[in-house]
C-alpha cells in the first residue's frame, strides 16, 4: 500500500483516481504496446506516461483518448498495428469482489472490449467509489445497432431489465447507446451470455474477470491497494 499526501483541492474520489492512474503507469516500460482506456482514472495514467517520456506504443479506445493523448505526445498506432498488447490500462464504473466489471459510462466500452482482449494484462484503475457488492446499481452501457433500437430494447426487458433509457450520444462506431437498469446482477456471466445473444447488440458493459489481471484501486486518503481476480 502507498500513501503519499494529495495536493490540496482534490477531492476524495478525485485524488483516489490521480492516485490508481499515476500507479498504473508504473507497470509500463519502454519497448511495451499499451492500450489506452478512456475516462478520467485513465487520464491521469497518460499524464504519468508521457511525463516518464518511454519509447511506446499506444493504442486510443476513443476518440477522446486519441486526442488527449496526442496532445500529451504519446506515440500512436491503430488496434491493427499493434496486433497484441503487452498492457492496456482503463477505468470501470462498478468492480465487484470478483473482480467482474460494468464498464462504458464514457460509450467506449466496445473499443475498450477489443483493446482489453488484446491485451496480455489488462490492468483496471479505480478509486474506491467503484467497488460494489453486486453490479447493477450503476445501469449498464449496451450499444446496439441503430437500425431497430425498440427491438433490442424489448428483448432487454424480457431478460428483467427494469428500465431501458435511450442516450442522447452515439458511439464513436456511430451507434446508439442504451444505459439499462437490472436491479441486481447476480450471474454477470449468464447475463453476458444472454445479452451476446440478442441481435442488434453491438456490445455491453459486462467485462468477465477472464480478462482482468488486476484491479488498482485509490482511496479518498490517498492509498492505493490492488485486488486479484480469483483465477
Ligand atoms: C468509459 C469507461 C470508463 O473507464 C468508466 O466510465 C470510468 O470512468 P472514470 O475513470 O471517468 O470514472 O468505461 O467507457
Amino acid at each position: 500500500m502507498t500513501n503519499e499526501p494529495g495536493p490540496a483541492g482534490l477531492s476524495g474520489s478525485e485524488l483516489g483516481k490521480q492516485r490508481a492512474g499515476r500507479f498504473a503507469a508504473g507497470f509500463v516500460e519502454s519497448g511495451m504496446k499499451v492500450g489506452l482506456g478512456t475516462g478520467s482514472t485513465v487520464h491521469h495514467t497518460m499524464v504519468a506516461l508521457a511525463e516518464k517520456s518511454l519509447d511506446i506504443a499506444c493504442v486510443a479506445t476513443s476518440r477522446r483518448t486519441e486526442a488527449l493523448a496526442r496532445e500529451l505526445g504519446l506515440r500512436m498506432i491503430t488496434a491493427d498495428e499493434a496486433g497484441r498488447l503487452e498492457i492496456a490500462i482503463d477505468g470501470a464504473d462498478e468492480v465487484d469482489p470478483m473482480c467482474h466489471l460494468v464498464k462504458g459510462a464514457g460509450g467506449a466500452h466496445t473499443r475498450e472490449k477489443v483493446v482489453a482482449e488484446m491485451a496480455d494484462k489488462f490492468v483496471v484503475v479505480v478509486d474506491d467509489s467503484k467497488l460494489v457488492e453486486a453490479l447493477g446499481a450503476f445501469g449498464l452501457p449496451i450499444e446496439v445497432l441503430d437500425f431497430a433500437p425498440g427491438i433490442a430494447s424489448a428483448r432487454l426487458e424480457a431478460l428483467g431489465a427494469e428500465m431501458v433509457t435511450v442516450l442522447p450520444e452515439r458511439s464513436d462506431g456511430g451507434n446508439v447507446l442504451l444505459r439499462v437498469m437490472f436491479e441486481v446482477i447476480e450471474d454477470p456471466a449468464e447475463l453476458a451470455a444472454s445479452i451476446k445473444a440478442i441481435p442488434g447488440v453491438v456490445e455491453h458493459g459486462l467485462f468477465l474477470n477472464w480478462c482482468v489481471a488486476r484491479v488498482i484501486v485509490g482511496t479518498s486518503e490517498g492509498q492505493v491497494r490492488q485486488i486479484f481476480p480469483p483465477h
